[in-house]
């Protein structure tokens, strides 16, 4: 794993948005695993000023997002699909048609799962994928457990993931206890990865990452086993 230590926040996000960009200058009909959550908002927004000054550009590119609450509207405040409307999709020129988030209203989420999956591999499989971190390890929402899922499934949402992601509601009780969310091996199949991290908050799990050791406890340590994943993290993150 390559580890790139920043100074702060911003330079994180510009250090994402450098890999992005250079993804897209060499492929631009690349596919892209996006990220939600508060880490990836600063590369979001370095991405579309990139965008607006015409060095790069999203026209050819098919996204797929890590993951959805369930259930919840696409169109709720609070959904990962308004997230990446609000944050990227509405400020580059990317085609909307393209992009995907899995469906937080599935009838039946293991068949949604299961047809997400088979869409990536229809794309060609991801190209790269951005990944957070999550306080208790978790990646996507594979949440710390004894056995993981490979594929994109639904799942329960830890306590302390309610409690982490009940900042952005006006409630803890209003934050949804379920999503749904690609699996270990639908993220693993990526091509290239990239983690960011910032944050003392962020620090006991990146420590984990760079332990050598690998546990599904800590589902980012799983990561290890990848051949071609770049921890870009800032001093808060890496020191703790
Ligand atoms: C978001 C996601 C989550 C977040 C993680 C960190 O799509 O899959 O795993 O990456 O919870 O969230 P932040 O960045 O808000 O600390």
């Amino acid at each position: 794993m390559k580890v790139i230590v920043c100074e702060n926040y911003d330079e994180m996000s510009k250090e994402g948005a450098k890999i992005i960009a250079s993804l897209l200058k060499n492929k631009p009909c690349c596919v892209l695993g996006l990220a939600t959550g508060s880490t990836p908002v600063g590369m979001y927004k370095e991405l579309a000023g990139m965008n607006r000054a015409g060095e790069i550009t999203f026209k050819d590119v098919t996204s797929f997002n890590l993951d959805e609450y369930y259930p919840l509207e696409p169109t709720h405040e609070q959904s990962y699909r308004y997230f990446m409307n609000v944050n990227l999709f509405d400020h580059v020129d990317i085609n909307k048609e393209h992009t995907h988030v899995p469906d937080g209203l599935a009838k039946d989420p293991t068949a949604m799962g299961e047809a997400y999956d088979a869409a990536i591999e229809a794309a060609g499989g991801i190209d790269l994928q951005v990944l957070g971190l999550g306080p208790n390890g978790h990646i996507a929402f594979n949440e710390p457990e004894e056995e993981l899922y490979a594929g994109t499934h639904l799942t329960s949402l830890t306590e302390s993931t309610i409690k982490a992601n009940s900042r952005f509601f006006a409630s803890v009780s209003d934050v949804p206890t379920k999503a749904v969310t690609m699996g270990i091996g639908s993220i693993m199949k990526a091509k290239k990865i990239i983690v960011l991290a910032s944050g003392k908050g962020k620090h006991a799990v990146v420590e984990k990452m760079l332990s050598g050791r690998i546990t599904t406890m800590c589902p980012g340590t799983l990561l290890l086993a990848h051949a071609d994943v770049t921890l870009i993290v800032d001093r808060d993150a890496y020191e703790g």
